[in-house]
């Protein structure tokens, strides 16, 4: 038997109950803010990840999905969605449109090599949002609002807001310094990984998951301590707003992300219970940068993706939502005259919107009433060549068991007047 590959899973019955819900909230809230949908392709030219994400991230450094195509070209499956939308915005020339700025939200599957854990997978699910064009505090505050609405909505009144900003360049190489001064002495007391990123990206060491308890991190130098007045002043403004739209938010210095584009406000969105390795269920920041750097025009952005594999998780634990199966109409037929009335009347029915189904097992009368039941049809259709012959259809209301004969003509209205 051909097995899924390693850090994949299948999402059926429950699972995609769970999945389409979490997307349609995600795609309810973002219409709202008046967000477009956007879809990029799963994969890309390679250059495209080591130019965004960062050469040194672990991302890109030991997450990717590289490979040669027949044709010889380097093509990566997406780590995740920001560079393909920056891509795209480039390539498309989005930013020459009246519409400014450009709002734009996706969803879909990323591939990062990592070690496959509860939370963690190879094959993962974001939704996202990224807005080009803008580089008002509003907007900053608009983009975490909209995740933060979206979570609410999902997870109830258990997510804070960790937020922190780089500052512009001026502030992020005064910090720079102050950081490499301080770490200098300390190297050996690091992990072998940030003793690497002490000389390409000192910053990172902030976010390394195996010092983060170290003393020696939990003592460095804050941004927020060298930030300059503009930078400071900015951050500020962005605070202001979400205070205004009642987001629960946490100033966290220690956030830096692992991701190279990003500059000013950063954040994630964490648990309120349950923390451990997969509490932070989304995450962003702005990248003023980025669509230069591409050699796109100096365009600011701002953006966030959430992992819906995380979510799934946490929502399967707390089993808020129903995801039980129900119809409308289940019709039950079992000689050739009854089943070819059954075709046309759930025809008929699910043109008009109503749910229905019926039985293709060729199972007896009494397999069709189990089957009803296990469906949770609100109405029984029940067909029998007699009551046909008299243009009548037996119905029975599940819900207040009253069972009548109704003239064929009528049916559809009375299913819908009693839905
Ligand atoms: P990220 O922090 O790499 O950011 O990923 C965002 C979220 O995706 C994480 O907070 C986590 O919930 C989920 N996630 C990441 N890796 C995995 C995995 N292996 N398995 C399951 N879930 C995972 C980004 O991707 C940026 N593009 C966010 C962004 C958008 N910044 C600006 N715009």
């Amino acid at each position: 038997m051909i097995t899924k590959p390693k850090g994949t899973y299948d999402i059926y019955n429950e699972d995609a109950k769970y999945y389409q819900y979490i997307n349609n909230v995600f795609e309810s809230v973002a219409s709202l803010y008046n967000y477009e949908y956007i879809r990029t392709p799963i994969f890309e030219d390679t250059s495209l990840f080591h130019r965004t994400v960062g050469e040194t991230s672990d991302i890109v450094s030991k997450e990717t999905y590289d490979f040669k195509d027949r044709g010889d070209r380097s093509i990566t499956l997406r780590p995740e969605g920001t560079a393909g939308v920056v891509r795209s915005y480039i390539e498309n020339k989005m930013y020459g449109e009246i519409n400014q700025p450009k709002k734009l939200y996706y969803s879909g599957t990323m591939y990062r090599y990592e070690r496959p854990q509860a939370g963690r997978y190879r094959e993962l699910s974001q939704f996202g949002v990224e807005v080009l064009g803008s580089d008002s505090p509003l907007i900053d505050a608009e983009v975490i609002s909209l995740a933060y609405r979206t979570l609410e909505t999902i997870l109830g009144d258990n997510v804070t807001v960790m937020i922190n900003t780089l500052g512009d360049s001026e502030s992020r190489n005064n910090y720079r310094e102050a950081l490499v001064k301080y770490l200098e002495p300390h190297l050996n007391e690091l992990c072998s990984d940030c003793q690497n990123r002490f000389k390409t990206n000192p910053l990172r060491i902030l976010d390394c998951k195996v010092d983060k308890e170290n003393p020696i991190l939990k003592n460095a130098p804050k941004i927020t301590d060298y930030l300059n007045e503009a930078s400071q002043k900015r951050f500020d403004q962005v605070l202001d707003y979400l205070r205004l739209l009642d987001v629960d938010y946490e100033v966290n210095p220690s956030i830096v992300r692992g991701l190279d584009y990003y500059n000013h406000v950063v954040f994630e969105f964490s648990l309120n219970e349950g923390v451990n390795a997969t509490s932070i269920v989304g995450a962003g920041g702005r990248y003023n940068n980025l669509v230069e750097s591409l050699g796109g025009p100096s365009t600011p952005a701002v953006g966030f993706a959430c992992g819906i594999d995380r979510l799934m998780l946490i929502l399967k634990e707390k089993k808020e939502i129903d995801i039980n199966p129900n119809i409308d109409v289940y019709i039950m037929a079992v000689n050739e005259e009854e089943r070819t009335k059954a075709i046309l009347l759930a025809q008929d029915m699910r043109w008009s919107d109503i749910k229905c189904d019926y039985d293709t097992l060729d199972k007896g009368l009494k397999a069709q009433f189990k089957q009803a039941d296990r469906l949770n049809a609100r109405h029984l259709i029940i067909l029998n060549s007699e009551d046909l012959a008299k243009g009548l259809i037996t119905v029975k209301d599940n819900l207040t068991h009253e069972e009548q004969k109704i003239d064929e003509a009528e049916i559809l209205d009375y299913i819908i007047s009693n839905l």
